[in-house]
């Protein structure tokens, strides 16, 4: 019988390279034809950047991880993550261990509208111009839907509707801005969107003799809102006082938001990344959604609840499955093929979940032994290497630094290097006084 997801992520972080890849074909979430794929660097047409960008010159490459242990709304996934900052992966895992064991997550995107915008820069008279443009709503959005997006209308989705907003310049007059509400069902739908806007402009001209200044999709799609939930039952009640404690810190103050978002987003954007999305649209629409009461907050809220601790992440995370680099890129395919969400809101529920169960962590972590401690133990390795530490030599200069942090509780490259000369040089005369 074949093995199930959570049978294979028992020690996987042990495991050799090759041995992953063989368990995560055992259970299907990889083919061979994949395995032989990263084999070879993960890399199938060499002139695929030319695709993608202009002025190309070559690859950056990035470590490609795999998140254990995410039972999400009662699902199992192997989630990729592509990212080089050491102990992300290994954090999340770590959390997502805990609640797997003593909590649950849950999930859902609530709204499935995204926003395009069309800006009229200088409106003679915001009130004749909203009545005039209204007057016409229906008929724009029929012809939007018929003319430009009759795809995804036959998908069951489309322009839904269109508003109108007034935007004070500043100078005493007013800028009007027409909103085009679409759903892109599973694409992310900026192509579309920008499409929808460009062909509205004519026809709002023509209606309200008004001149349109320029069209772009919006980021800050408060529209269709991802959230996630964890709970965990039965913490030991100082730990969750500490993580609430934290967590109001970051809603309060902007200085600790940004970071505590920072960490939010360290579980976001690998996920982004490997399945091919728009990393920077979703950090700009979570930024701009973090600060729509005036005040830049966390996205995240953590608080005691019935002797268990529970966290919600709630933000626009907008996300596509079709479309895009998310069906060009070969591992960005493979990517999606492993974690098997069947829609673009499961896959944006997935990677609010792991920005939670991120955030968790770095709360935990920071509030008992300090972030040092398990950050700098997993860049021990980065700062023997960074000392020129040859392959043989790593774990022992690893395991003094270990040593060295243990005690001073702070570790740099220049106690790398220091260690690595010790170790050489303890090498070179115990080699000289018994040559073999
Ligand atoms: C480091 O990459 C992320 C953290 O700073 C996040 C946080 O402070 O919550 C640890």
């Amino acid at each position: 019988m074949k093995k199930q997801l959570q049978e294979i992520f028992k020690g996987f972080s042990k495991l050799t390279r090759q041995e992953r890849l063989d368990s995560l074909v055992e259970v299907g979430a990889l083919q061979q034809a994949d395995v032989d794929y990263l084999a070879k660097g993960g890399l199938r047409d060499t002139t695929l950047g030319e695709k993608f960008i202009e002025n190309v010159i070559g690859y950056f490459q990035m470590p490609l991880g795999v998140a254990t242990n995410f039972r999400i709304d009662g699902k199992d996934f192997a989630i990729p993550m592509a990212v080089e900052e050491t102990s992300i992966v290994a954090a999340v895992c770590k959390s997502a261990k805990w609640i797997r064991e003593s909590g649950s997550i849950t999930t859902e995107v609530v709204g499935s509208e995204i926003i395009g915008q069309i800006q009229i820069a200088k409106v003679k008279d915001f009130a004749i111009f909203e009545k005039q443009l209204l007057a016409q709503k229906n008929y724009m959005i029929e012809i939007s839907n018929r003319e430009v997006a009759f795809g995804l209308v036959r998908r069951g989705g489309g322009v839904r509707d269109i508003q109108v907003r007034r935007v004070p310049r500043g100078d005493g007059s007013d800028m009007a801005v027409v909103h085009v509400l679409m759903d892109p069902c599973d694409a992310m739908g900026a192509n579309i969107m920008n499409q929808v806007c460009e062909y509205l402009k004519e026809p709002i001209e023509q209606f309200t003799g008004e001149k349109v200044t320029m069209c772009i999709l919006s980021n800050l799609v408060d529209t269709k809102i991802t959230r996630a939930v964890v709970h965990i039952k039965d913490i030991d009640p100082a730990l969750a006082e500490k993580i609430e404690e934290a967590s109001l810190f970051a809603q309060m103050d902007p200085y600790r938001a940004a970071t505590n978002n920072k960490g939010v987003l360290n579980g976001i954007d690998p996920v982004l990344v490997a399945t091919g999305n728009d990393w920077r649209a979703v950090e700009a629409g979570i930024h701009a959604y973090a600060c729509r009461d005036g005040q830049y907050r966390s996205i995240t809220k953590w608080y005691r609840d019935n002797g268990g601790l529970t966290g919600v992440f709630e933000a626009p995370l907008v996300v596509g499955t079709v479309g895009g680099v998310t069906t060009l890129h070969p591992t960005a395919m493979m990517c999606m093929k492993m974690l098997g969400t069947q829609s673009a809101n499961e896959l944006s529920r997935v990677i609010a979940a792991v920005g939670l169960v991120q955030n968790l962590g770095a709360l935990k972590a920071l509030t008992t032994v300090g972030i040092i401690e398990g950050h700098m133990k997993l860049h021990t390795k980065n700062l023997a290497l960074g000392a020129g530490a040859e392959e043989r030599e790593i774990p022992a200069v690893q395991k003094k630094l270990e040593e060295i942090l243990t005690i001073r509780k702070r570790i740099s490259l220049s106690n790398a290097i220091e260690v690595l000369k010790e170790l050489r040089a303890g090498q070179a005369s115990s080699t000289t006084q018994h040559p073999h």
